[in-house]
């Protein structure tokens, strides 16, 4: 039979993290020892006090279908605590709770371009930027970070982008690949920008936890920004969730109750006993958090270090996620090619910067997600690989 699909879903790839995991999966399966530093994700186990909630509502029978938008509760303690996070005022109206913050992304471009709008995304950025609103029939404007200025959006290249034809800007504070944090002053920019045209943020602020310098400011607290913006954060990363699948977004109520509906036709609604854990997660003690996070702390400073002493290697130390994003441009080879190279010669899994966009060429993606003594040994394998190049 000759299989027609529909051109909306022709173009799509698979994630870079996904396709480098299936290819060291194989490596695995013929004997190989790899050291996977490509998949964006906690090595920890999910807080126990977190899990026993979750396996205490399936043993209560907490399995039923929920609110679409999400339950109450969960709802009430996202609002309080993201408000409290960023200082603003948050309804639980606002919040719109999904399996992951992925949902958040997707229905929020499904909500608000229409065909033919035009969506500024970050390059390099989170590969589902661009998917999305490819699926949505926008057109992706991918706008250069500013390599100097720690991985933000040059606002100059931001002004030359931005049109009437804009309808929607994507920021990721702390950012995934770089692990650049956006200043103040410059989400202010950004603001006046988006402002002038009428347009829209969405705030990728899943990361938001995870900074080791200093803080990372979300755009919404900006006057006159809450009305426009969504911010999309969830449960994966900071609290080692990432297969429980639970995220959110918060943005105007009118715009919640639009979501609402395509979360009814779509998924439904989250896990009853996933959100039962998510609540769990807001209200408990936040030190296994602060644990993780010192942890990734030292785990950045020693593996950012490590790899500047990596002739032809340098590394910028990013104030946030749990990324390294180095510079391997000296090799003069596509970074592509150094990827592959460093997951067949020396079993190091990572992915290159140009999975992320354009702009990510010369550069690798490490994350700093796993043990040290993995950090270290891939480090060392990078080291005497490199040096066969
Ligand atoms: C920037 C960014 N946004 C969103 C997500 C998706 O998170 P979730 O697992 O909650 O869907 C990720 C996951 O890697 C990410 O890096």
């Amino acid at each position: 039979m000759k299989y027609r699909f529909a051109e909306r879903v022709r173009p799509l790839c698979q994630e870079g993290a996904y396709a480098v995991l299936a290819r060291a999966k194989t490596l695995e399966a013929e004997g190989r020892d790899i050291i996977h530093l490509e998949i964006g994700q906690p090595d920890f186990p999910t807080p126990p006090f977190i899990a026993h909630a979750g396996a205490e509502a399936i043993n209560k029978g907490r399995t039923n279908y929920t609110s679409p938008a999400g339950t109450r509760e969960l709802r009430a303690a996202i609002a309080e605590s993201a408000g409290a996070q960023r200082g603003i005022t948050i309804s639980p109206d606002q919040v719109i709770v999904g399996p992951g913050a992925k949902p958040a992304l997707f229905y929020t471009v499904m909500a608000l371009v229409e065909p033919g709008d035009q969506v500024i995304i970050p390059d390099p950025g989170f590969p589902s930027y661009e998917a999305i609103v490819r699926l949505a029939g926008g057109l992706p404007v991918p706008v250069k970070l500013d390599k100097n200025g720690l991985y933000n959006f040059d606002p100059d290249d931001l002004e030359a982008s931005i049109n009437s034809r804009t309808r929607l800007v994507i920021l990721n504070s702390p950012s995934n690949p770089t692990g650049g944090v956006a200043p103040i002053s410059l989400l202010e920019k950004i603001a006046e920008l988006v402002k002038s045209v009428d347009g829209w943020i969405i705030s990728d602020e899943i990361y938001s936890k995870l900074v080791y310098d200093g803080d990372a400011p979300s755009i919404a607290v900006i006057p006159g920004m809450t009305e426009r913006t969504v911010i999309v954060d969830g449960f994966s990363k900071t609290y080692a969730m990432t297969g429980w699948r639970l995220g959110y977004g918060i943005m105007p109520a009118v715009l919640a109750e639009r979501m609402e509906l395509l979360l009814t036709h779509s998924v439904g609604c989250t896990a009853e006993f996933t959100q039962a854990a998510g609540i769990s997660a807001l209200l408990g003690d936040q030190s296994a958090v602060a644990a993780m996070r010192d942890s990734f702390r030292k785990r950045r400073d020693l593996t950012a270090a490590a790899l500047n002493s990596i002739p032809g290697v340098k590394c910028a130390l990013p104030p946030g996620a749990f990324y390294l994003f180095p510079d391997v441009s000296s090799f003069r080879l596509k970074s592509r090619k150094i990827a592959d190279y460093l997951l067949s010669e020396a079993g190091v899994a990572l992915l290159a910067g140009s999975d992320f966009g354009k702009s990510g060429e010369g550069f690798l993606r490490i994350s700093y997600a796993t043990s040290l003594e993995h950090l270290q040994e891939a480090i060392e394998r990078m080291r005497a690989a490199l040096a066969r190049l």
